[in-house]
């Protein structure tokens, strides 16, 4: 890579551009801007025969599709609908008889630095042995499996069983609480839930099934006739008789080879819940055939995945970016991955860099926010500084979950991909199954801070309120105009809310991403400018106000209202700020901090420690216009420290701005 441009304006202005060098072009799959343009030339003449030819060439079929794409119920679009196929059958079996039957499937890394490995066949058997298991449940095809588990090999089998059987699984992220999970496993109608007894993070044992007990004592997932335990730790649990077993005494009785349920490609692969505008999270429904296309394909095009590549996506398989590329994209593109188990801190910040280099990782995929945390953690101890470690290996490097700075950018590539690796800026969501808009990285000019392009057959778009396209240099609503394979189908068991928040009447029938963004003048790249609707991105994680305000006023001995607005943070992206007005007079000094941290930890419990506000501000009321409705715009700016310059003159009740302003 070469800077061909040195000057930056502002950072809002990128001037910088690095170009992909020679060599990169020609090893790539997608090999210079004229082989990208030809492949967006080709869905844009022949729509149906791009997608068509795509899942073709990548993925089995038990029964091939003879339809493409059945838009006869928009937005209800359905994709290669009367083909056949099972998701489990394209990551593992089809690599069986093949070089790949010996090939390492994962490197799993522990906590404490122990490694394992298993092969694509001893894989298959793990997953075999444990489909098998919950089939002896009596878990059926279409029957809803909660997985609660933390990173381990175990988890990816838990979710390739599933897929095995045809059953539909919602993974649940491991720091959710019992309340939390609770919701989810009631939403879905799930039968059983797969656990372990503990999860190890950064050199601590954290309860898992613990918080099982506590979630499905709380009435209201009769549903549950299941409880495996994954037994990570020796630490003895609570089993229930007749409802709890261990997953390795039952995998033990269980043959290691299990036929696969072969399903219609519009199956539904998995739900996985994420947060939305209003208080209650979207159980996110993906299908098979689709998902499992895009999840392939990206492995290919964005990562350019070639046969003796080591690569390594950071996210926990509770985020869709560890479904897409931990538990399916990379086995089904017969990958060597890493996954791991711990913390990029522990035993030191330096241990991302470290694994780099044991596992020779050619491919690293990771967010933001943990790089800014590295580069903050590098700046103070020369001992974490990547420089200590061999990190020559690498070819490619991601970034994924919430906009890159420009800063973190450039130290990331400086410092890790030793300016010689392309920098995939991936901008996707749950609801995408896979990147949407992102640069190639033997084709496309990097700038900084932005995503690009949107790939091969993916029409994003930036429009007005109406639906009408915004010229460059000028923000606006971020659209796809065409429906694309693996698009969220439907939000599970609320199809209206699926219509009215993705495809609202006014966007011509667009998809509604929820994000602003604004292409650059010159080229025409996307820049993501952030959510327009209340959802924070908190270390790339989303988080939805409504649900940290209803867990806030759900601590009724305390709280008579609340509002939770973000504020820009160094390290996380956004920061939670929460302004609670107090059923009691207003606390001032160790008495505000007793309270404000009793609240914090209450929505720690209620949600999960990812939801915990960063600051809590009190006052005696909330700003609100004459008509009652709290004025966010402003409480955003109050968050941020700056100066109100709104037009207050609507505002019912100007003075408690002065207290709302003052931190405690
Ligand atoms: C939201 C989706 C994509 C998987 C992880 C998060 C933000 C995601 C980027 C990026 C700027 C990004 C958007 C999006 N986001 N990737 N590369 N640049 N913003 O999935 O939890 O569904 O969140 O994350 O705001 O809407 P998610």
């Amino acid at each position: 890579m070469s800077d061909t441009s040195t000057a930056i304006q502002s950072t809002l202005v990128e001037n910088r551009v690095f170009e992909p060098s020679a060599a990169t072009v020609q090893a790539a799959r997608i090999a210079g801007m004229d082989a990208y343009r030809a492949l967006c030339a080709e869905a844009e003449q022949d729509f149906e025969g791009f997608w068509a030819r795509r899942a073709r060439e990548l993925l089995h079929w038990h029964k091939p599709f003879t339809q493409v794409l059945d838009e006869s119920n928009k937005p209800f679009y359905r994709w290669f609908a009367d083909g056949e196929l099972n998701a489990s059958y394209n990551c593992l079996d089809r690599h069986i008889g093949t070089p790949r039957e010996h090939k390492t499937a994962i490197i799993f890394e522990a906590d404490d630095g122990t490694v394992t490995r298993v092969t694509y066949k001893e894989l298959l058997a793990k997953v075999c042995q444990f489909a098998n298991v919950l089939k002896a449940k009596g878990v059926k095809k279409g029957d809803r499996v909660v997985i609660y588990m933390p990173m381990t090999i175990e988890g990816v089998v838990a979710m390739q069983a599933c897929a095995r059987i045809g059953a539909t699984h919602s993974v649940v992220f491991g720091g959710f609480s019992a309340g939390a999970l609770k919701d989810r496993i009631q939403d879905a109608g799930a039968v059983a839930v797969v656990t372990a007894n503990y999860q190890m993070r950064g050199g601590k044992e954290l309860p898992l099934k613990a918080i099982v007990d506590e979630a499905l004592g709380m009435g209201g997932c009769e549903t549950v006739k299941s409880v495996i335990v994954f037994q990570r730790t020796p630490t003895a649990v609570h089993m229930e008789a007749g409802r709890d077993t261990f997953m390795h005494e039952e995998m033990a009785a269980q043959p290691t080879e299990c036929p696969v349920e072969v399903v219609g490609a519009e199956h539904p692969l998995f739900i996985l819940y994420t947060s939305g505008s209003t208080g209650k999270p979207k159980g996110v429904q993906h299908a098979t055939g689709g998902y499992l296309l895009w999840a392939q394909q990206t492995m290919l095009w964005t990562f350019d995945l070639k046969d003796d590549d080591v690569f390594w996506c950071t996210a926990d398989i509770g985020w869709i970016t560890g479904h897409s590329y931990v538990a399916y994209g990379p086995l089904a593109a017969g990958a060597t991955q890493i996954v791991f188990e711990g913390v990029p801190t522990y035993p030191n910040a330096g241990r991302f860099w470290q694994m780099i280099e044991k596992h020779k990782c050619t491919i690293f995929y990771t967010a933001p926010t943990a790089i800014r945390s590295l580069i903050k953690a590098a700046d103070t101890d020369e001992k974490v500084h990547p420089k200590n470690w061999n990190l020559s290996t690498l070819r490619i490097l991601g970034s994924v979950g919430e906009p890159i700075n420009p800063e973190a950018w450039m130290w990331y590539y400086k410092h890790i991909g030793g300016e010689r690796c392309p920098i995939v800026d991936t901008f996707w969501q749950t609801e995408t199954g896979g990147h949407m808009i992102t640069p190639l990285p033997g084709a496309t000019p990097l700038v900084p801070g932005s995503c690009t392009l949107p790939l091969p057959g993916i029409f994003t778009a930036i429009v007005d309120e109406q639906g009408n396209d915004m010229p460059n240099g000028q923000g606006g609503i971020l659209v796809v105009k065409k429906p694309w394979p693996s698009m969220i189908r439907t939000i599970w068991g609320d199809p209206e809310r699926f219509k009215k928040s993705y495809f609202p009447e006014e966007l011509k029938g667009y998809y509604l991403a929820g994000d602003g963004a604004v292409r650059s003048e010159d080229r025409g790249y996307f820049r993501i400018t952030g959510r327009i609707d209340d959802v924070l991105n908190v270390s790339g994680h989303r988080m939805g106000t409504m649900e940290i305000e209803s867990a806030l006023v759900g601590k009724t001995d305390l709280v008579a209202e609340a509002a939770v607005v973000g504020r820009p943070d160094d390290v996380t992206g956004e920061a939670i700020v929460a302004f609670v007005v107090l059923k009691r007079p207003i606390p001032t000094g160790d008495e505000a901090k007793a309270i404000a941290n009793e609240l914090r930890n209450w929505v720690a419990k209620e949600i999960g420690p990812i939801a915990k506000p960063k600051e809590i501000r009190f006052g005696e009321n909330l700003p609100k216009t004459r008509s009652g409705k709290i004025m966010r715009r402003l409480l955003r700016s109050l968050a941020k420290g700056e100066a109100v310059t709104q037009d207050t003159s609507t505002l019912e009740n100007p003075h408690i701005l002065e207290q709302l302003a003052k931190s405690n």
